[in-house]
């Protein structure tokens, strides 16, 4: 089966709790491989921007705000069905109904304050690696 790549946020609930290190653990432990990392303070303009497709929900102000309120860790996640792969082991965006195991079950504190983010497809999977990465940072 060929390598697919997703995109992954660790978000401010999480940097702000010293966690990038024990979540990125759990996302190698799933199989998959970081093959691009850093660590960014987002604008408003650039969260804004980011959830654009989100713009006419009622949370969109609370969420943009909650995205740029600490710095979040941006990456590239590499492996086999990693889109897939990295949703189960995000979990459900709502913690409560998240499974145990992963990452939203075990750190989460609300469905804003989830501490991860994770691409929905591959269309979204490369247009979010496109916005926050040039090619010559993807090392494989
Ligand atoms: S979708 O598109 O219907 O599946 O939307 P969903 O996955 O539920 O949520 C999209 C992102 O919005 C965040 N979210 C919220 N933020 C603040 N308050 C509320 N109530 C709220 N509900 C959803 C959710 O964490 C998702 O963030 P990302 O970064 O996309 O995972």
């Amino acid at each position: 089966m060929a390598l697919e790549r997703t995109f992954s946020i660790i978000k401010p609930d999480a940097t702000k709790r010293n966690l990038t290190g024990k979540i990125t653990a759990m996302l190698e432990d799933g199989g998959l491989r970081v093959v691009a990392s850093k660590r960014i303070q987002l604008t408003l303009a650039q969260a804004q921007q980011f959830y654009g497709v989100h713009k006419e929900r009622p949370f969109f102000d609370e969420l943009c705000e909650f995205m740029i309120s600490e710095p979040i860790v941006v990456q590239v996640l590499e492996g086999e069905n990693a889109i897939a792969r990295n949703r189960e082991v995000m979990g459900a965006t709502n913690p409560a109904e998240a499974a145990d195991g992963t990452i939203r079950k075990t750190f989460a504190l609300s469905i804003g304050e989830n501490s991860v983010h994770g691409s929905d497809g591959p269309d979204t999977a490369k247009e979010e690696i496109a916005f926050f990465f040039s090619g010559l940072e993807l090392v494989g």
